[in-house]
C-alpha cells in the first residue's frame, strides 16, 4: 500500500494546544501548500512587502515547462522537448507555528530547476545552481514574529542547460524542519551493515550531532533499531561532548540476531530511531529507514546480493513522467516501477542525475537495485549552459549533499559519478575523476563508484586507461558499438584486465515508437517491418550478458519513453520498453520473456491491414515457452522453437536431462511470414513436453463503437501523492481495441480533478492542460485525484459514441503536517 502524504494544514490553535513536550522535538512540516507563482522576472519580488496578490496560487511541487505548449523555436530546443523555460518567481507568506520560538528552522528544497535564489524576509540565503540536487538553508536568524515571507527566483532561462527534459520551477517537495538547538545534522545519519547474514547482523551507526547555537554541551545518542512490525530489536547509547560551536560524530555498533535481509523478492525494511538526549531530556528524534543486506561486486562473479549472484537486469530512467513533467506524484512512480518489476527488471539507473527522495523510497520498498547517478557533465560541456559552468565551484558540495541524502537506502548499491563524461578521453581527465571518487568514498566508504563510458576502445578519442583504472567498477555505455565488440563485447578487456569489475551502464536501445509499430512502409509489395528495429542487437547483447558471469548486468536505454532529446515534431524519445504514459510496448515483452520465469507469449503487430490482403506480413512472438504454434483463422501456420541457453547432452552420448528441443532459430524471438487475411491470429505457447503453457491472440478490429474505461485501483486516498490511472480504449462492438483509432476524447470529472490527459503519442504537441485529447492507436490515459473523500467520477465523451463513466472511491489518506500560507 502506498504511503501517501495528505497535507494537514496546521491551524495555529491546534499547535498551541499541543503539549510542550511534543513541540520540543523535531518537526518536519511540509511547505508545499499555498504559494504564489508568476512566470517572468519580477524585480523587487524578494521584498517581503511586494504585492503578489495577482500572482497565481498553487501548491508545490510545480513544473511550469510542461504547462506550456511545445514550440519549434523554444530556447531549449529538442533537448527539452521544445517546452518553454524562462524565469519564474514563487512566494509564500506564513507564520511560524506556536512554540517555534527559540528553535532552529531549516528550509529544505528537494529539487528546483535551476539557479534558484532564496530569500526569507528579504535576506538572500543563497543561490543553488544545480537543478537536480536537494538543498537546505538555515533560516533561524531571519525569522520574525508574525508573518514571514519566502521568495524564490528560479532562473531556467539560460538554455540549453540539460541534454534532456529538466522541468522548470520548484518541482519537488519543500519542508520546514524545526529542531532544538542541539540536533542531528542534516544528512548526519549513516547506517552500514558490515556483517549481514541470516544468522546475525552488525549495524554500525554514525550520527553527526550539531550544537546549533549551544555552547559546550554533553549529551547522549540513543539508537534504537525497530523491525518492520515496529518491535525494538537492538539499542545502544553513547555519550558525547560538544565543544563550543563544533559538531561531533558518534559511532555505535548494534547487533541484530536472525535479521530479515533486504532482498529483491522480500525487501524487508528496518527503522533506526535516533534520539539525542540533553541530560534526561530528549531534544531530537530522527527516524531513518534502512535495510540489512550485503552487496558486493566481484570481478569473477559479478554482483552478489546477500552472497547470491544477481544479474542486474536494469533499465535507465529519466526523472520526468511525460505530461506530468518533473513534478511526479508518488503513485505514478509506484505504478511505473511495479510495471517494470512485472517486466522482470530488477535494477534502475537514475540517468543522469539524482532522483526524487520518494523515488528511492519506492525502490527500497519494491525491491530494486539502484545505480544512483550524479552528473551528465563535469568540466567539459555538452550543452552551452550545462553543469560544466558550475562544476569547479559546486561539484564537491553537490556530491556531498547527494551522498549524505541517499546513503542509507538499501536499494542504492552503486554510485555513478557521471555519464559519457568528456574527461574520459582527456589526458588529465582521470585527475578530475579521482577527486570525485575520493569525495564519494569519504561520504560513503561502502559503495563503489562507476561512470558510464561510451568511448572505451572508441576510434578517435578512446577512454584513457588511467580513467578506467581510477574507477571502482568499469561502466560500459554501448560497448557493442565498436568494431568486433559488436560480437565480443567486453571479452578483450576481461582478458587484458582480469582485475576489473565491470557493468553495462547503458546499452541496447529498442527505439520503438508506436508509429513504427504501426507502419509497414508505403510500398505494398515490400513490407518494411520497422517494429523489429533494435531487437536483434538487444537479443545479441542479452545472450552475451547472460553467459558472462563477470559482467554484473546491464541497464537498457530506457525503461520508459521520456520527454526531450527529440527532433521536431517529436517532444520525446521513444527508447522505452514502456511508452510515455507507462503502457508496455512490444519490447516490454522481449525483456519479460528473457527476465521472468512465468510463461510469456506476446504476439505482434496488430491485425488491421486494410488493402493488404494476400501481402506477406511478418508476425513475431516474444516468448519463454519452448515452442509456439501460430494459427490464422484456425489454420496452423506451423510450430517454431527457440532454445536459449541451449542444453548439451548429459549422462552419455545423445541423452538429455530434459526432452530435447530442435530449435528453428537462434534468435530470441519467433517469426512467421503470414499472407494477410483479416480475422484472428492465435498462438499457443508450449512446454517441452508439448502441453500448452499459455496463449496469445490478435484480432482484426471492426469499426470503432464505444469507449472502454478501466482503472488501476478502484479506491485511492486523499494523499497528495496518490492518483488513479484511468485507461481509455476505443473498441469495436466485440470489445477489440481499434489499433488506429485517434478520436478526440472529452473528459469531465466530479468529486476530483484531472491531473493529466495523455495518449503516448510523442508527436502530439497539443497543450496538456485542457479537458480533451486525442486517443492514439486506440488508447489514452487520464490521471485523476481528489483531496476530499467521496466518489470521483470521470466521464469520457467521443462524438457519435455513448458517453462512458467510471467511479473511483476516495478515502482519507495519511496526513503530513504542513504550514499553511497566510492569504
Ligand atoms: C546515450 C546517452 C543517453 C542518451 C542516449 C540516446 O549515449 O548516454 O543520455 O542520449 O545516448 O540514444
Amino acid at each position: 500500500m502506498i504511503r501517501t502524504a495528505r497535507l494537514l494544514v496546521l491551524g495555529l490553535a491546534a499547535l498551541s494546544l499541543a503539549p510542550r513536550a511534543a513541540v520540543a522535538q523535531r518537526q518536519r512540516l511540509s511547505m508545499d501548500p499555498g504559494w504564489r507563482f508568476i512566470l517572468g522576472d519580477q524585480p523587487g519580488a524578494e521584498r517581503p512587502g511586494f504585492d503578489d496578490h495577482t500572482w497565481r496560487r498553487l501548491d508545490l511541487p510545480h513544473d511550469w515547462s510542461v504547462e506550456g505548449t511545445p514550440r519549434e523555436d523554444a530556447p531549449g530546443g529538442g533537448r527539452v522537448g521544445y517546452f518553454p523555460s524562462g524565469i519564474g518567481w514563487y512566494r509564500k507568506a506564513f507564520r511560524m507555528p506556536a512554540g517555534a520560538r527559540g528553535r532552529l528552522a531549516q528550509l529544505e528544497f528537494d529539487g528546483v530547476h535551476m539557479n534558484s535564489d532564496v530569500w526569507v524576509n528579504g535576506h538572500l540565503l543563497g543561490r543553488r545552481p544545480y537543478g537536480y540536487i536537494s538543498f537546505a538553508y538555515d533560516i533561524t536568524p531571519h525569522l520574525v514574529a508574525g508573518v514571514n515571507v519566502i521568495a524564490v527566483r528560479v532562473d531556467n532561462s539560460r538554455q540549453p542547460n540539460s541534454r534532456y527534459y529538466s522541468g522548470s520551477g520548484i518541482y519537488r517537495h519543500t519542508w520546514l524542519t524545526l529542531t532544538d538547538s542541539m540536533r542531528v545534522a542534516r544528512g548526519g545519519i549513516f547506517i552500514t551493515t558490515p556483517r549481514a547474514d541470516s544468522a546475525g547482523a552488525e549495524i554500525v551507526v554514525h550520527t553527526a550531532v550539531e550544537p546549533g547555537r549551544a555552547t559546550a554541551r554533553r549529551g547522549t545518542v540513543r539508537s534504537i533499531v525497530l523491525d518492520g512490525a515496529g518491535r525494538e530489536v537492538a539499542r545502544a547509547e553513547a555519550p558525547f561532548t560538544l565543544e563550543a560551536g563544533r559538531g561531533t560524530d558518534v559511532e555505535q555498533r548494534l547487533q541484530v540476531t536472525t535479521p530479515r535481509l533486504w532482498s529483491l523478492e522480500t525487501p524487508a525494511l528496518y527503522t533506526l530511531r535516533t534520539e539525542v538526549l540533553d541530560g534526561a531530556r530528549r531534544v531530537d528524534v530522527v527516524t531513518t529507514v534502512f535495510g540489512i543486506r550485503s552487496a558486493v561486486f566481484d570481478k569473477d562473479r559479478g554482483f552478489l546480493l546477500n552472497g547470491r549472484r544477481v544479474k542486474m537486469r536494469g533499465v535507465n530512467l529519466h526523472h520526468d513522467a511525460g505530461g506530468l513533467g518533473a513534478a511526479v506524484p508518488e503513485r505514478v512512480w509506484e505504478l511505473r516501477l511495479q510495471s517494470l518489476k512485472a517486466m522482470g527488471a530488477n535494477a534502475i539507473r537514475t540517468s543522469h542525475n539524482p532522483p526524487a527522495q520518494e523515488f528511492l523510497d519506492l525502490c527500497d520498498r519494491l525491491g530494486f537495485l539502484v545505480m544512483n547517478e550524479a552528473f551528465d557533465e563535469w568540466t567539459q560541456g555538452k550543452v552551452a549552459e550545462g553543469y560544466h559552468q558550475y562544476f569547479a565551484e559546486w561539484a564537491e558540495r553537490d556530491v556531498t549533499d547527494f551522498v549524505r541524502r541517499d546513503r542509507n537506502h538499501p536499494s542504492v548499491v552503486l554510485w555513478s559519478a557521471g555519464n559519457e563524461i568528456g574527461e574520459q578521453s582527456m589526458p588529465d581527465g582521470a585527475q578530475v575523476l579521482r577527486r570525485l571518487v575520493d569525495i564519494f568514498h569519504r561520504e560513503d566508504p561502502t559503495r563503489p563508484v562507476t561512470t558510464g563510458n561510451d568511448n572505451i576502445v572508441a576510434d578517435g578519442h578512446p577512454t584513457t586507461l588511467a580513467f578506467l583504472n581510477a574507477l571502482d567498477i568499469v561502466g560500459y555505455n554501448y560497448v557493442d558499438r565498436w568494431h568486433e565488440r559488436r560480437e565480443t563485447f567486453a571479452d578483450q578487456d576481461r582478458h587484458d584486465h582480469p582485475e576489473w569489475r565491470m557493468i553495462g551502464t547503458e546499452s541496447g536501445s529498442i527505439f520503438q515508437s508506436f508509429d513504427e509499430r504501426y507502419s509497414l512502409g508505403n510500398d505494398p509489395a515490400v513490407v518494411r517491418p520497422n517494429y523489429t528495429s533494435g531487437m536483434l542487437q538487444v537479443e545479441r547483447l542479452w545472450k552475451w550478458i547472460t553467459l558472462h558471469d563477470y559482467f554484473a548486468g546491464n541497464f537498457m536505454w530506457t525503461g520508459i519513453d521520456y520527454l526531450g532529446e527529440s527532433t521536431w515534431p517529436f517532444k520525446g524519445f521513444a527508447s522505452g520498453a514502456m511508452d510515455i504514459i507507462g503502457q508496455p510496448k512490444d519490447a516490454y515483452y522481449l525483456y519479460q520473456s528473457l527476465w521472468t520465469d512465468r510463461p510469456v507469449l506476446h504476439l505482434f503487430p496488430h491485425w488491421n491491414w486494410p488493402g493488404r490482403v494476400g501481402q506477406v506480413i511478418p508476425v513475431l512472438a516474444y516468448t519463454n515457452c519452448t515452442s509456439v504454434e501460430l494459427f490464422l483463422n484456425g489454420r496452423s501456420l506451423g510450430e517454431k522453437r527457440l532454445e536459449f541457453p541451449a542444453q548439451g547432452t548429459s549422462g552419455g552420448w545423445n541423452s538429455y536431462a530434459l526432452p530435447i528441443v530442435r530449435p528453428t532459430t537462434t534468435d530470441l524471438h519467433l517469426s512467421w511470414d503470414v499472407p494477410y487475411q483479416p480475422g484472428v491470429l492465435r498462438a499457443v505457447g508450449k512446454r517441452r513436453d508439448g502441453t500448452p503453457a499459455c496463449e496469445a491472440e490478435v484480432r482484426t478490429a471492426g469499426a470503432p463503437a464505444s469507449i472502454r474505461l478501466s482503472v488501476d485501483r478502484d479506491t485511492i486516498t486523499t494523499g497528495t501523492g496518490d492518483v488513479a490511472h484511468i485507461s481509455v480504449e476505443i473498441v469495436d462492438s466485440a470489445g477489440t481495441v481499434v489499433p488506429n483509432a485517434d478520436h478526440l476524447v472529452r473528459y469531465s470529472v466530479t468529486g476530483g480533478t484531472i491531473v493529466l490527459l495523455d495518449n503516448g503519442n510523442l508527436r502530439d504537441l497539443d497543450p496538456y492542460h485542457t479537458d480533451q485529447r486525442h486517443a492514439f492507436n486506440g488508447h489514452a490515459l487520464a490521471i485523476v485525484r481528489s483531496l476530499l473523500a467521496g466518489t470521483l467520477r470521470l466521464t469520457a465523451t467521443v462524438e457519435g459514441m455513448t458517453p462512458t463513466g467510471i467511479a473511483v472511491q476516495v478515502i482519507d489518506g495519511s496526513v503530513t503536517a504542513a504550514i499553511p500560507a497566510v492569504p
